[in-house]
């Protein structure tokens, strides 16, 4: 059968076993999926030896998707733009190719599981790491009537503004630039709400019909989507559906079969209470 895992440090926490194998299962596809705990200063030699070995596929995960991104030969546009890269394979050519299927499966489950438009809304991104980089193409490519970028270091925001500016109507800075303004969709891709801690917003930034997503999931709402329902957001949803969109296209990828998401995100969804 044939061999993926996902490489990370740590990895005890991931759920990338759990949701390929019941994809597999899914999908009669002969394959094995592992964890492994790679160690900070082998990535490289890692990568190289899973693909001599005769691995077929990777996915990566903290701290190491920007040196998967220098380590591919090629990338798709969206890891260029991303600079980091989710997803290794090789080509038939027998190339390193790399690709990053978070934006995709952030848009994915907001469009496609919770019915969400993105079309013509504004839209606002808090916090400006990797996490928020590796979206930015997949929803400017969805046409929003605007993208707002905030960060607490506020330069960060503006650095990606500058970087994708060539791709539709994005600005962004410090908070200060929320007070008076209004968003139809509300993204949370700070780190913050890991710690229970969350980016001081004004309540007046929502509307009624607002929709707000927590790119981080777990058993509890997290202290944005707990912000979110006081402030009467339309729809709060967490990072849960992300987690299993963006698997599933790196599964496609891979498999050039599409599994359905919905039975694996409600196994997990399960499986957190
Ligand atoms: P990730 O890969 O998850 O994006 P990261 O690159 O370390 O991780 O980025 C973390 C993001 O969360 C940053 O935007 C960070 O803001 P700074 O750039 O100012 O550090 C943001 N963040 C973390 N803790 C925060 C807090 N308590 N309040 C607001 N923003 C926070």
């Amino acid at each position: 059968s044939d061999k993926y895992a996902v490489f990370g440090n740590p990895i005890k926490q991931s759920k990338s076993p759990v949701i390929h194998a019941a994809f597999a299962e899914q999908c009669a596809q002969d394959m094995q999926y592992r964890a492994v705990r790679v160690e900070l200063d082998a990535f490289e030699r890692s990568v190289r030896n899973f693909f001599e070995g005769g691995g077929a596929g990777l996915n990566i995960t903290v701290p190491f998707k920007q040196q998967a991104f220098a380590l591919a030969d090629e990338c798709s546009q969206r890891a260029q733009r991303a600079g980091a890269v989710n997803t290794l394979y090789l080509t038939d050519e027998g190339q390193l190719y790399g690709d990053n299927t978070d934006g995709v499966g952030l848009v994915r489950d907001m469009v496609a599981n919770l019915g969400w438009t993105l079309q013509g809304q504004r839209i606002l991104v808090l916090g400006a790491g990797g996490a928020v980089r590796g979206v930015l193409e997949p929803l400017l490519r969805e046409k929003p009537r605007s993208l707002t970028i905030v960060n607490r270091t506020a330069e960060k925001a503006r650095e990606l503004v500058a970087e994708f500016a060539e791709l539709g109507a994005i600005d962004g800075g410090g908070y200060e630039l929320l007070a008076d303004r209004q968003f139809d969709l509300v993204v949370n891709a700070t780190s913050a709400s890991l710690s229970g801690e969350m980016p001081d917003l004004p309540g007046s930034l929502l509307t009624a019909r607002s929709c707000c997503y927590d790119m981080v999931y777990g058993a509890e709402p997290t202290v944005f989507m707990r912000w979110a329902a006081l402030n009467t957001a339309w729809a709060v949803a967490d990072g849960l559906g992300m987690l299993v969109e963006q698997a599933a296209e790196s599964f496609y990828r891979w498999r050039r079969v599409r599994p359905a998401t919905g039975p694996v995100i409600n196994q997990l969804r399960q499986a957190l209470a």
